[in-house]
C-alpha cells in the first residue's frame, strides 16, 4: 500500500478517491465493502444500491444483510457502523461495514462517509463504498470519509499508513471533483497543522509557490519596502523580524482568449494569515486560548486551497486569492496599544488593542482589492474574533452582507456543502464605538457597551470594501475542531474550502 508523509501536497500524482463499476467482479478485490441501511417507521429495514449487485454479494458470501444487521439491534442513525466478518476463498474481502444512513439526507451520507473513513484511518486498506447513488450524495459521501480518515502528526516511529478509498459507481467525473475537493481540504488542513515554529510567513508563501506551480497560477509575494502601502500588514508582522509579513497574491483564469476571460466575474478572496497569534502587548488572556493559535491562519488556508481546485474544477470566473500573512509576537517591535498606523489606501487607525490583529491584515487587503482588483465579488475570510465562537458555537461560520440574497445563497450552499454559515446583522447603531478622537477610526470597539465583537469587527472591515458585493466569514469557531469525532480531527477543519468550491461552480 502507498505510503505517505503528512504532507499530501507531496503525493499530488495519488488519487485520493477513486471510482470502479458497482459490479461483484469489480469489487470483491478490496479489503472491506461497505453497505448502507435505512430503517422505516415501521422498523424494517433495507440496503442501498442495486439489488441485482445486493443480492451477488449476497448469494457469493452466503449470507443474509438484513438478518445480519437485525442482530445488532440497529438504530440506523446516519453512521452508525457495524463490522461483520465474511468469507470467499477467491476474495480478500474478510469484512463488510454494515453502515446507517439515517434520513439520506446529504447531511447523512457525509456521516456515513466519516464514520467509514475514521474506520480505516491510518490503515492501509481498501474499502468499497457501495452506500451513494447520486452525484450530491457521491460528492458528500466521498469527500466526508476522506476527511475521516485525515491523519496528521510528526511522529517519528513510523508514518500512518494511507487506506485507499473507492466509490462503487459509473459516474467516475463526480468522484473524480469530489477527489479535488477532499485533496483542497487536505491542502488546508495540513497548513493549519503546521506548528509556529515552522510555520512563519515565509513558509506559508513557499507552500503557497509550490501550489502554485504545480497547478499553473499564476504568483506575487511581497515582502519588505515592498510593503510600505501595507500598514496593518507592517504593523502586526514586525513584531516579528524573523522573516516578517508577506502579501501573497494568487490568481487563476480559465484557458480562454484573454478578451473572453477578461469579460468573467472576478472573484476576490482576501485570507487572515496570522501564523501565530499571541496577542502582541496585549496579551492574549487566558494562556490557554494561545495554544490554538497556531489556526490563526486557517483562512488564507482555506483561500489558498480553494484558488489550488480551480485548475481541475475549471470553472468560468475570475479569482484572485490575497493572502495576508503575518506572526503576531510579543517583542521589542511589537506594535502598542495607542499607536496610530496608516491602512492601505491612507484611512488612519488609533490602535487600542494589539490581539485585534485580524482586521489589521485584512483592510489592507480589502484595500488593495478595491483599488487594484476591480472585484465583482469580494470575500473576505478570517478566524477574526472569539464572540463569533461565542455566538454560534463551532457548527457554523458568521457570516456578514449588505447583500442579503447573495448571504443567503451562502445559506443555502452551506446546508449543501456541509459547512454551515449563519447570517448576522451589521448593525449600524454599533458604528459610533469605532470613532477615535486622534485618527479616522478606533480599531476596536472601546466606546459604548455593545458586546458585539463578531459584529464591530465586521462593521471595521466594512470601512475599506468600497461600494464592492462584499461577504465576510468570521471562521474563528468552524475553522479548528477541539474534538477528534465525525470529519474532524483535533486542529483544522478547512472549513471554507467546500463552500467557496460550491459558491464558484455555481457562478459559472
Ligand atoms: N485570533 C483571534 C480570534 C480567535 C479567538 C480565533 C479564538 C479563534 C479562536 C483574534 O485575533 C482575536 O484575538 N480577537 C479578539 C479581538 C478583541 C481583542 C477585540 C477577540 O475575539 O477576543
Ligand atoms: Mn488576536
Ligand atoms: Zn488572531
Amino acid at each position: 500500500m502507498k505510503q505517505l508523509s503528512p504532507s499530501l501536497r507531496s503525493r499530488a500524482d495519488l488519487e485520493i478517491l477513486r471510482a470502479v463499476a458497482p459490479e461483484l467482479e469489480s469489487i470483491i478485490g478490496a479489503d472491506v465493502l461497505a453497505l448502507g441501511f435505512t430503517k422505516n417507521s415501521e422498523g424494517s429495514i433495507s440496503f442501498h444500491g442495486s439489488k441485482k449487485l445486493l443480492n451477488s454479494i449476497q448469494s457469493y458470501f452466503e449470507i443474509n444483510l438484513v438478518d445480519e444487521v437485525s442482530f445488532f439491534s440497529p438504530s440506523a442513525k446516519a453512521g452508525e457502523l457495524f463490522e461483520i466478518p465474511v468469507l470467499h476463498e477467491q476474495s480478500d474481502i474478510e469484512r463488510l461495514y454494515l453502515v446507517g444512513l439515517g434520513d439520506e439526507s446529504l447531511t447523512a451520507y457525509r456521516a456515513a462517509g466519516a464514520a467509514i473513513g475514521r474506520k480505516v484511518r491510518g490503515k492501509a486498506v481498501e474499502v468499497i463504498s457501495l452506500c451513494a447513488e447520486s452525484a450530491s450524495q457521491l460528492k458528500a459521501h466521498g469527500v466526508s470519509a476522506l476527511l475521516g480518515a485525515y491523519v496528521w502528526n510528526l511522529k517519528t516511529e513510523k508514518a500512518a499508513e494511507i487506506p485507499s478509498i473507492v466509490l462503487a459507481t459509473k459516474d467516475e467525473e463526480t468522484v473524480q471533483r469530489a477527489s479535488v475537493i477532499a485533496e483542497a481540504l487536505y491542502t488546508a488542513r495540513d497548513m493549519i497543522h503546521t506548528p509556529s515554529n515552522i510555520k512563519n510567513p515565509q513558509w506559508m508563501a513557499d507552500e503557497a509557490k509550490k501550489i502554485a506551480d504545480e497547478k499553473g497560477l499564476a504568483i506575487k509575494v511581497l515582502s519588505g519596502k515592498e510593503l510600505a502601502p501595507f500598514g496593518g500588514l507592517r504593523a502586526v508582522g514586525n513584531s516579528s523580524p524573523n522573516p516578517g509579513p508577506r502579501f501573497i497574491e494568487l490568481s487563476y483564469l480559465p484557458r480562454l482568449k484573454a478578451s473572453a476571460a477578461a469579460a468573467l466575474p472576478h472573484i476576490v478572496i482576501v485570507g487572515k494569515g496570522i501564523t501565530f497569534d499571541t496577542g502582541g502587548v496585549s496579551l492574549k488572556r487566558p494562556y490557554e486560548f494561545m495554544t490554538a493559535m497556531k489556526s490563526d491562519m486557517a483562512g488564507a488556508a482555506a483561500a489558498l486551497a480553494t484558488i489550488s481546485a480551480l485548475p481541475a474544477l475549471k470553472p468560468l470566473v475570475r479569482v484572485t486569492v490575497l493572502m495576508m500573512c503575518a506572526e503576531n509576537a510579543l517583542s521589542g517591535t511589537a506594535q502598542r496599544p495607542s499607536d496610530v498606523i496608516t491602512q492601505y489606501g491612507g484611512t488612519t487607525v488609533e490602535i487600542i488593542n494589539t490581539d485585534a490583529e485580524g482586521r489589521l491584515v485584512l483592510a489592507d487587503g480589502l484595500a488593495y482589492a478595491v483599488e487594484n482588483l476591480d472585484p465583482d465579488y469580494l470575500i473576505d475570510i478570517a478566524t477574526l474574533t472569539g464572540s463569533a465562537t461565542l455566538g454560534l458555537g463551532r457548527q457554523h461560520a458568521a457570516i456578514y452582507s449588505r447583500d442579503d440574497k447573495l448571504a443567503q445563497q451562502f445559506v443555502a450552499l452551506g446546508e449543501s456543502s456541509g459547512e454551515r454559515v449563519w447570517q448576522m446583522p451589521l448593525i449600524d447603531d454599533y458604528a459610533d464605538s469605532l470613532e477615535s478622537d486622534i485618527a479616522d477610526l478606533n480599531h476596536a470597539a472601546d466606546k459604548g457597551d455593545y458586546s458585539a465583537g463578531s459584529v464591530t469587527a465586521a462593521l471595521y472591515l466594512e470601512h475599506f470594501v468600497g461600494d464592492s458585493r462584499w461577504v465576510h466569514l468570521d471562521i474563528a469557531g468552524t475553522g479548528r475542531s477541539e474534538t477528534d469525532s465525525g470529519e474532524n480531527v483535533k486542529g483544522g477543519t478547512g472549513f471554507g474550502v467546500r463552500l467557496f468550491l460550491d459558491w464558484i461552480v455555481s457562478l459559472s
